[in-house]
């Protein structure tokens, strides 16, 4: 079973204890086609973008990939992970800056991966983290990246194109709304964009991509090993029982209220990740319908075990929380901390359960008490529902949410992406900013590798995508085929020839 965990090492989670908030890791980068080794870039940008007086900086890193570089500027914004250079030598983003013989980069965002404005993670230096510090530090990349001091100015006059996936979907999108004089077009997939501190639609759309794409007996499987659960949790013999399936550190006679909770989050947090890659579903299906594993509590097991390397479950509160607490770089969970810090004081998006009698995701006593208790703990001893509902309406006062969408700009949206609820839908659209909607694609899909069984609909996007950037970059309507990732030397000098012209 090990090997599907080590397949789907994106998922993989390196800690075996209750995942606070969802944070996405680097989606798995796609197949390396280019022939160029991307050069690993430093860029001193300031720690307060919005305070002239304080002239400190920090190094935040990019890798440039100069493979098709003539002007234009192709940027792969990082979310809220490290950066690998593996995203500038393929998928969708380098498939761009081939079409528009664009420079390519890929920017990691400040607090993640190496880009650290601080050698810790403490409380007084995440002051210094938030999506319009990241969105600033984004254009003083563009600045930089467009002047004398960047490759003798090779740039100058080029077209900035910003893309992003999830978290930094959204960035890209409001890239193009903040900085439409320094971003030209922009392509969000899987972009959340309404921040919303309760998020239960979540799992109302983990529930159908499961029906949908997994049948009604994997559903039932789900449901029928959640009873098991529930019913074991009643007496002592029960958690004994559970103790041994799910390799619980520690013997327990009793489980308190929170020992509860964090073991249904551990136990839960794979059907999670079921819908957010599609070729995930398949498998998890196939593990929770065995007809070889006795029970179907032993099949929820054997699917977190799956998908995780933990030795044991440990549910100690206090070794939980020094983990998230822990603010040190070295700390496997620094990552999750500052992702957590910023659900905290930015976007919500706790991802509540929908109600007591659902069968899927257990119902959890007073659920989102239990995500603003980390807040508490991990960074404002004062914090309540009433912080994060002003972080989230502040956000939302800032860009808009759904209300206003900027022009040049394309989104893609997965119906069976948990994160498509807050992202722009195809009535959001417009002729100058469209939005695709594709059946039954998860969180990121269009942006990732191709696969010979993608659905028509998925290349059509893919295709809409590398168009819009084509007729926004060059005023025109490209030749059909031309954008093809296997574009014919003929049209590419062509593409080279208008931009010559242009
Ligand atoms: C962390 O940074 C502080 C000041 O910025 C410095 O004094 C300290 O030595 C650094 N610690 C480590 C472990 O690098
Ligand atoms: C524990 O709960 C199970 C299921 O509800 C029940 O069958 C069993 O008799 C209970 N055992 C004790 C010791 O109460
Ligand atoms: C099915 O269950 C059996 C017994 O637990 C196990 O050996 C086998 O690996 C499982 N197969 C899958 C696909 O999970
Ligand atoms: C939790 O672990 C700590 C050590 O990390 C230990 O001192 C404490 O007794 C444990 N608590 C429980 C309830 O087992
Ligand atoms: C924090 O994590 C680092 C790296 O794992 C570890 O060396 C250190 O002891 C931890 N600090 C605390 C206070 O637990
Ligand atoms: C799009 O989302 C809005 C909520 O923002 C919703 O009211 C509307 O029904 C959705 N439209 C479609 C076509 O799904």
């Amino acid at each position: 079973m090990r090997y599907l965990g080590l397949w789907l090492g994106w998922l993989l989670l390196l800690l075996a204890v209750p995942c606070r908030a969802r944070r996405m890791r680097e989606p798995p980068p796609p197949t390396a086609v280019s022939r160029v080794t991307p050069v690993e870039h430093w860029l001193r940008v300031k720690l307060n973008q919005f305070m002239a007086s304080d002239t400190r900086t920090f190094p935040m890193r990019f890798y440039y990939n100069d493979e098709f570089a003539g002007e234009n500027i192709v940027i792969d914004i990082g979310g809220e992970w490290e950066i690998t250079s593996g995203w500038t030598l393929g998928g969708l983003p380098y498939d761009i800056a081939k079409q528009l013989r664009a420079g390519l980069f890929y920017t990691e965002h400040r607090f993640y991966g190496k880009t650290r404005p601080f050698n810790n993670t403490e409380v007084s230096s995440l002051q210094y983290l938030s999506v319009h510090q990241a969105l600033a530090d984004l254009a003083q990349f563009i600045h930089y990246i467009k002047s004398d001091a960047f490759e003798r100015g090779q740039f100058k006059s080029g077209k900035v194109v910003v893309v992003g996936c999830s978290y930094a979907g959204s960035m890209a999108a409001w890239m193009r709304q903040t900085y439409p004089h320094l971003v030209d077009v922009a392509y969000a997939d899987s972009g959340p964009v309404l921040a919303q501190v309760a998020y239960p639609e979540f799992t109302t759309v983990i529930i159908r991509a499961i029906r949908e794409s997994g049948g009604e007996e994997c559903l039932s499987r789900i449901a029928m090993g959640m009873k098991q659960v529930k019913d074991l949790l009643a007496n002592k013999t029960g958690i004994a029982q559970l103790s041994q399936i799910f390799n619980i550190c520690t013997s327990y006679e009793t489980f308190t209220d929170r020992e509860v909770t964090d073991f249904l989050m551990i136990l839960t947090s794979p059907l999670i990740d079921i819908g957010l890659v599609s070729t995930y579903l398949k498998l998890a299906c196939a593990v929770l319908t065995n007809g070889t594993a006795p029970h179907p509590v032993q099949r929820l097991a054997d699917l977190l075990f799956a998908l995780n390397e933990m030795p044991c479950m440990d549910l100690n509160y206090t070794n939980i929380l020094g983990w998230f607490r822990n603010t040190s770089y070295d700390s496997d969970a620094s990552e999750d901390r500052v992702w957590i810090y910023q659900t905290c004081t930015e976007f919500g998006w706790y991802q509540t359960y929908t109600s007591e009698h659902e069968p899927y995701f257990p119902s959890i006593p007073q659920h989102l008490d239990y995500y603003l208790q980390h807040c508490r703990e991990l960074f404002f001893k004062d914090f309540n529902e009433e912080r994060v509902r002003q972080g989230v309406k502040r956000t939302n006062m800032m860009f808009g949410g759904l209300t206003h969408r900027p022009d040049h700009l394309i989104s893609v949206a997965g119906t069976h992406d948990p994160w498509s609820v807050l992202a722009p839908n195809a009535s959001h659209g417009h002729t100058k900013s469209p939005v695709y909607v594709i059946p039954r694609a998860t969180h990121c899909q269009a942006l990732r590798d191709s696969r010979r069984d993608d659905s028509q609909e998925l290349r059509n996007a893919r295709k809409a995508v590398l168009d819009f950037m084509y007729e926004n970059v060059y005023g025109m309507t490209p030749l059909s085929g031309a954008t093809h990732t296997e574009a014919t030397p003929v049209l590419l000098g062509l593409a080279a020839a208008v931009q010559f012209l242009h």
